[in-house]
C-alpha cells in the first residue's frame, strides 16, 4: 500500500482492539479498488472517547472512523447529525467527517448482518428471532431484523433495564411486530443471535443457556475472532446451522468504503 500526502485516513476506534478483522479487509479492498484511503487502529478507552474524536475534527484528511466495541453508542453521541436508523439505534459504528469537520453517523451492522443471514440461505421475514445482547450492535440487528417483518423478537440481556429499553424503542417505531423480553433459554425461536460481546475471550461463559438447542434452529454469533467461537462449536456439535461473525463485516466493507465519501 503507498501512502502519499494525498491519502484519506480513518480510523477504527475500539477497546480492546488487537482482535479487530477490519483494517486488513478494508485496506485490501481499498488498494484492490484503487482507492486512495487507509485505516489506522486507534486504541481508545471509553473515558477518552469524547476528547479522542473531538481532537480530530481539525483534521482535514481525516475520512472519519469505523466504531467497534464498546464505542457505538457513545459514538452516536458525538455525532452532529444521526441517519434515523443510527438514532432508533442509538448507534453508530461508521462516522464521516464532513468538509467542514462536522460528524455524520450511520449505521451498518443491521444491514450487514441481515445480508449475511441471506447468504446463508435464511430469510428473516415472518421468523421468530432470539436475540442475546441490547448494546449498539444488538439494537442494530434487532431494527434491521424488524425492518425485515420477522414475526417475534425475544431480548435477553445482563443488564434487564436495556433490554427493556431496547423492547419499548422497536415497539414505537415498529407496532406491528411482537417484542418481548426473554429469560436465558432461546427454545422454541428460529434465529438464535448473540450480539453480546461474550465469546471474545476463549474462556467467556456461553451467553445463553444451549441445552435446548435443536438442529431446526440457525444460531448466529457477531464475534468475528474467534471465528468459531465457543457458542458456534457447541451449536454445531447439537447439529445446529451456523452463521459467524464474518459476513456482517464483509457485507458491509463496499458500503463502509462510499459512506466514508471514499
Ligand atoms: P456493541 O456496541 O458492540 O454492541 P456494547 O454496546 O458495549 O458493544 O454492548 C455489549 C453487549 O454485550 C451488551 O449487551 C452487554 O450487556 P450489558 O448491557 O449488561 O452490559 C453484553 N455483555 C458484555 N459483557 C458481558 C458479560 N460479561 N456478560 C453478559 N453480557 C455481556
Amino acid at each position: 500500500m503507498r501512502i502519499s500526502g494525498k491519502t484519506k485516513v480513518c480510523f477504527i476506534v475500539a477497546d480492546p482492539i488487537e482482535h479487530v478483522k477490519t483494517p486488513e479487509k478494508f485496506n485490501a479492498l481499498c488498494q484492490e479498488e484503487g482507492i486512495d484511503a487507509v485505516m489506522v487502529p486507534a486504541h481508545v478507552h471509553s473515558d477518552c472517547l469524547e476528547s479522542f474524536v473531538k481532537s480530530l475534527s481539525s483534521m482535514r484528511n481525516l475520512a472519519g472512523f469505523i466504531v467497534t466495541v464498546p464505542h457505538k453508542t457513545a459514538m452516536s453521541h458525538l455525532c452532529d447529525q444521526l441517519t434515523a436508523d443510527a438514532r432508533c439505534a442509538q448507534a453508530t459504528n461508521v462516522v464521516r467527517r464532513t468538509s467542514d469537520g462536522r460528524y455524520h453517523g450511520y449505521i451498518l451492522d443491521g444491514k450487514g448482518f441481515v445480508a449475511g443471514l441471506r447468504e446463508n440461505g435464511f430469510e428473516p421475514k415472518g421468523r421468530s428471532v432470539y436475540l442475546v445482547g441490547s448494546g449498539g450492535a444488538a439494537s442494530a440487528i434487532a431494527f434491521a431484523l424488524a425492518e425485515e417483518n420477522v414475526a417475534l423478537i425475544t431480548i435477553f440481556n445482563r443488564t434487564v433495564k436495556k433490554a427493556e429499553e431496547l423492547v419499548l424503542s422497536i415497539k414505537k417505531e415498529h407496532p406491528n411486530i411482537e417484542v418481548v423480553l426473554g429469560s436465558n433459554n432461546p427454545a422454541g425461536h428460529e434465529l438464535v443471535v448473540n450480539a453480546t460481546s461474550l465469546g471474545l475471550k476463549n474462556d467467556d461463559p456461553l451467553p445463553f443457556d444451549t441445552g435446548e438447542l435443536t438442529k431446526e434452529q440457525l444460531v448466529a454469533d457477531i464475534i468475528m475472532d474467534p471465528s468459531e467461537t465457543q457458542l458456534l462449536k457447541k451449536a454445531k456439535s447439537l447439529g445446529c446451522m451456523v452463521q459467524p461473525g464474518l459476513p456482517m463485516l464483509n457485507n458491509q466493507l463496499r458500503l463502509m468504503i462510499k459512506t466514508l465519501g471514499l
